[in-house]
């Protein structure tokens, strides 16, 4: 055995220390090189045996020889996860820390505070209602009486029957917290209203029996259809973009006269006509109108004096345009595919 063989035996041993992982495969390792009967070990037994002028340099090698793999195996033991170290001796303060599962913001929420926001900007608060309601606020106060036909098809999920008032139901518009806004409040006022409703609606790719809502009213001494307009306008180009067209329709609802339904512009056509639009070009948001008169009378405004509108938008509706989302289920199926992608 030579100098020579004894830097060929180191190059060998550091490139099979560099392919070894395993805590068991460092012990085997040390065993062969530095255990009794080990390779480190013998050599040094044949260095007794060498002749003195043989002795000095091959000694000197042997033992840069045993430095190396000792210093090698000692870093190595120190990168691989020794099932001998617990606790503090294995915490490494230098690894990134485990990040925590958080939660996101439904996109319904997210779609609610958005509108919201907008709304907030234009100086309307943000106020909030009881699910569970009177017929009174319901119906009565919204100037559907009790035989009137529009209550046919929403007058579901009793929770208790009886009386206007002491009758409870779960709401199916949220056009109910104008009533008590109204009765806390005098005018001038400018509030909107989110919320969940509730209709006997067979469940399908776009209807579903709860649902959300945002409700607007704005009371003053004066109000025009055109600021009505004017505001929802502001509100759909904020979220649909700048050019954005508002159109209304005529349509009847109990508690506003003139009534309308509101359309906007389709933003994926342009208002040439595509699928998500059904070739119509435009798409249906809700509906709005001037405040009744007899809405003013049972909160004790006086109709002579004061003039108002209001407006109520399909939540679900303008998330699933924004998103391309095409079916009202998913919103609340909580299925976590779905959900991880807002
Ligand atoms: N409450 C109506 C609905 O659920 C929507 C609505 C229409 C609200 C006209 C309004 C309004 O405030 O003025 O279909």
């Amino acid at each position: 055995m030579s100098v020579e063989d004894l830097r060929f035996l180191t190059e060998e041993a550091e490139s099979s220390l560099k392919s070894l992982h395993t805590p068991e495969a460092l012990e085997a390792f040390r065993v062969a090189y530095l255990g009794r009967k080990g390779k480190v070990t013998l050599l040094f037994e044949k260095l007794k045996a060498l002749p003195p002028e043989e002795r000095k340099s091959f000694g000197q090698e042997l033992n840069l020889f045993k430095n190396k793999i000792e210093e090698g195996l000692k870093a190595k033991l120190e990168s691989v996860d020794a099932p001998s170290k617990t606790g503090e001796e294995n915490f490494d303060p230098t690894l990134p820390g485990l990040r925590p599962s958080r939660g996101a913001i439904h996109p319904i929420t997210q779609t609610i505070r958005e509108i919201s926001g907008i709304f907030e900007r234009l100086g309307f608060e943000v106020a909030d209602g009881p699910e569970m309601e009177t017929e009174f606020y319901n119906f009565t106060a919204l100037n559907i009486p009790p035989d009137h036909p529009s209550r046919d098809g929403f007058a579901t999920f009793y929770v208790k029957s009886g009386t206007d008032k002491d009758s409870y139901l779960l709401r199916s518009q949220t056009s109910t917290v104008q009533i008590r806004v109204m009765q806390k409040r005098k005018p001038p006022l400018r509030m909107i209203s989110p919320g969940r409703v509730y209709r006997p609606d067979q469940v399908d790719a776009s209807h579903s029996f709860m649902f959300h809502q945002i409700e607007g009213l704005m009371v003053d001494e004066e109000t025009t259809f055109s600021e009505l307009k004017g505001i929802l306008q502001f509100a759909f180009r904020q979220l649909f973009g700048p050019d954005t067209k508002t159109r209304f329709r005529p349509h009847f609802f109990p508690f506003t006269e003139p009534s309308a339904e509101f359309d906007v512009s389709c933003f994926l056509c342009q208002a040439k006509g595509c699928s998500v639009c059904s070739g119509k070009g435009w798409l249906e948001l809700g509906g709005a109108g001037s405040v009744d008169p007899a809405v003013f009378e049972q909160v004790g405004y006086d109709p002579k004096r004061i003039q108002g509108f209001a407006f109520g938008l399909g939540v679900e509706r303008i998330a699933m345009l924004r998103h391309g989302i095409p079916d009202i289920r998913l919103f609340f199926e909580g299925d976590l595919r779905f959900l991880r992608q807002f």
